[in-house]
Formats: structure tokens, sequence, C-alpha cells
């Protein structure tokens, strides 16, 4: 077969012009619901509060989201006029280092509302009109997907700050599914062979998912489903964290330093572990899947149960590879957008939820709970892909490649569809741990 028929016809590509517009406008309008909801979740005083020095007030994001949106649509894609140009410096996340942003000049809340709602204006106008073929930007509306990408992935940035943030809980969502299936095996055998990673096909797809090339991945087994809290609660109940030779030389002198004994949010009482999640203090719950630790965390965790953290190719392949077609999915489950029976995503539940409780969203080989409850760490570091280019600006991602940051995979319960597939890739330090991150562990066959 050749490359093009190794990979999933893609949904998007069949849309006329008219269909694409209503696509990117009711996504952009998802995207927008979404910073709304967390935005006006807390007052004003909370939004230009620094909640951590890891993260910015949420004001700025807000403004930033609209900044982007301006730069990219109205200015780029629409050759209009800008609104803002003064403001451009103070929304551009490469000149202030998030801990800085606090004492900037920046907009208000309410002039922030007002700036993001005259922007979105401005850009619906723009894509009324917008060819929805032709080169780079505007090819499949490009453009209008990466702004709506992007501001989902501010949405569960802002997330994160919420989870930062103390006091009493703002936010509120129906719980998870239960487990819908028979216990599962432990691991899954994904056999020996190439398989097409990465993607040439998917029009929204950023530029370090791009090109579409063979890989060859050795036989491994992967765990079922993500490791969960009860399994991990044995790692740091045998002292895990206190025994040398399951840490790296990097990953012990981090916990040591900083003293950690657990995942973040956890905490010790005489009843048991208790966890904080949005303002709830709750035990934690056995069968979720941890979140809220490191690579080192993972890393640690892996060597102790006599296993390592899979590579990012084994984790593409195990959630996009078919052996029945030898073609590569979009999804575990095929080809079409997630919906809610097939993994826990957007913000629909404040948490992950437990192993078990997508089977319709697993994988052919039988592997589930690859897309959404936690992004997950992979031990490979991020790169770009034999014949990389980066589109449509250096910084998106290419000025990240190298040694210092981990890829994740897979998306968690605070990331939208629109900002996860099975070729998504997401990095961060190694050190993380307030991201929505936990992990599966991998094993030579
Ligand atoms: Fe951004």
């Amino acid at each position: 077969m050749s490359m093009t028929e190794l990979e999933s016809a893609n949904p998007l590509l069949d849309l006329t012009a008219e269909q694409l517009r209503a696509y990117a406008a009711a996504a952009m309008d998802r995207a927008r619901r979404r910073s709304r909801g967390l935005t006006d979740a807390v007052d004003d005083s909370d939004l230009v509060r620094q909640h951590s020095r890891l993260m910015s007030p949420l004001v700025w994001d807000l403004a930033h989201i609209g900044s982007q949106e301006e730069l990219w649509l109205v200015r780029d894609v629409g050759g209009r006029p800008p609104l803002r140009p003064d403001i451009d410096e103070l929304y551009d996340a490469f000149k202030h280092a998030r801990a800085d942003r606090p004492a900037l000049p920046l907009l208000g809340p309410a002039e922030a509302r007002a700036y993001v709602a005259e922007v979105r204006g401005k850009a619906l106008d723009v894509l009324d009109t917008a060819p929805m073929r032709g080169q780079g930007l505007t090819d499949h509306g490009f453009a209008f997907g990466m702004i709506t990408q992007h501001e989902q992935q501010h949405a569960e940035t802002m997330l994160a700050t919420h989870q930062l943030r103390g006091g009493e809980p703002v936010l509120h969502a129906p719980p998870p599914p239960e487990r819908r299936c028979a216990p599962l095996p432990e691991e899954v055998l994904v056999p020996a062979g190439e398989f097409l990673m990465g993607t040439s096909a998917e029009p929204w797809a950023l530029d370090n998912e791009r090109p579409a090339h063979v890989v060859d991945v050795g036989a491994f087994l992967l765990d079922t489903t993500p490791v969960t809290n009860a399994a991990y609660l044995e790692f740091v109940e045998s002292g895990g964290y206190a025994e040398r030779r399951w840490w790296s030389t990097v990953g012990w002198e981090h916990i040591q330093q900083h003293g950690i004994t657990a995942p973040r949010f956890w905490r010790r009482e005489a009843t048991g572990w208790w966890r904080t999640r949005f303002g709830v203090t709750e035990p934690v719950p056995a069968h979720e899947p941890v979140a809220h630790v490191s690579y080192h965390e993972a890393a640690a965790y892996a060597a102790w149960a006599g296993k390592r953290l899979p590579t990012e190719p084994e984790w593409e392949k195990a959630a996009r590879f078919d052996p029945a077609t030898g073609r590569s999915r979009r999804f575990p489950w095929g080809d079409e957008d997630p919906g809610p029976e097939h993994a826990n995503l957007g913000q629909r539940h404040l948490r992950p939820a437990p192993v078990g409780a997508y089977p319709r969203g697993s994988s052919p080989l039988g592997v589930h709970q690859l897309i959404g409850d936690v992004w997950e760490w992979t031990s490979s570091d991020f790169g770009g892909y034999p014949g990389f280019s980066a589109f449509p600006y250096r910084e998106y991602s290419e000025v990240f490649f190298g040694a210092a940051h981990k890829v994740l995979r897979g998306g968690s319960f605070g990331t939208d569809a629109a900002a996860v597939r099975g070729t998504f890739r997401n990095w961060d330090y190694p050190i993380r741990r307030q991201i929505f991150a936990g992990f599966r562990c991998a094993r030579d066959a």
C-alpha cells in the first residue's frame, strides 16, 4: 500500500466549503463558551490575581486568546486593519514569562471581555467569505482550526489554574461514567512491524504531527489502561519515593530538593490518603487513573513495577494501528470525531473516569482510554518528524524541540475534542505536575 492508502480517509476532506465554515464556527463557539465558563466562574479580583507562579492570571489568558485570534484570523487571513496593535506585545507569550505577567499593564476583566467579543465578531465576518481551499493558512480553514485549538489549549491551562487556586469550589460537573466492561487484562501485546505514524491527511493537524511516515516498532506489551491511583499507592506505601534505585539521577535530585513524596494535591491523613480537586477534598479514588505526577515519578513507578514508559511511536501504534487493514486510524475507535461514548474529554466531567469506563473507545488491539482522562507521559523527547517543516511559525513547536521536553499523548478530561487526536503531540518539562498528566507502562515482549 502507498503512504496515502495507509492513512485513514479524513471526514473533513469531504465537507463543502459551506459545511466546513459551519464546522469551524461551531468549534470556535464551543471554545468560547469554555473560556467564558472558566472566567465567569470567579470574580474580578480572582481573575487578575496570580494563583501560582507557574500560571498567568486568568485575565491574561483571556485577552491572549483574543490577541492570537486577531493576529491570525482578522489581520492575516482577513487582511483587516489591527484593532489593538498597542497590546500585541503584552500578550506575546514569548516576551513575558508567566511569573512576570501580573505586573504588566494588562486589560482589566471588562476590557478583556469586550476585546475578545469584538475580535470574535470580526473573525466570524472573515470566516463568512474566507476561501476554504488553497495553500497554507486557508486550506480547509486551517487557521480557524489552529485558533480553535489554541483557545481550547488555553481553556485547559485555565482549568489547571483553577486546580491551583485556593478557596471554595466554583466549578461543577457531573461525575464520569463507572466501569462499563468486564475486568480487563493487565496488558495487551502489540505485534512487531511497521505502521504509519503522524499525518499528512488531517487538515487541522499542527506542524509537529506532520508528515506521515513509516516507523518500524518491535513487539511490546502495553498496559491496557492508565496506571490507577490504587496501583500507584502501592508504590507510595512501599517506600518508592525513598528508594534511590527506582529514580534517575535528575529525578532523585528533584524529589529530594522539593520534598516530593506523593502525587501533587494528595495528602496523608490518619484516615488514609485524600486529594483535593477543584476545591473539593475527597478520599483518593482507587480506580481512577493517577494524575498530577511528573515524568520522573512516572518513570520511577515503571521501574519499580519492572516495566518502562512507552516510547512515542509505541503509544501511537497502540492507539492507531488496525491490524485488520494495516491502516492508521484517526482515533483508537475509528475515524469519527470523539463523542461522549468514546472518551472523557471536554471538561464534561472534572476528573478522570475509572478504568473500564469507555469500552467503546478502545483500540483494535484492545487498549483502553488512550484518549481523554489523563495525558500520558512517554519516554520520548520532543522532536520533529523526518521531513518536518515549521508552520506557520517556528515558535509554534520547533523552538521546543530537544531533550528538555518530554512528549505527552492522548489528552485529558480537560482537553477538548478539537485539541486532541491519535497524532496529537503535547510536550512539557519532565518536572511538571500541575498538568492533568498520568501514564501507563510498557515492556518488551
Ligand atoms: Fe497561547
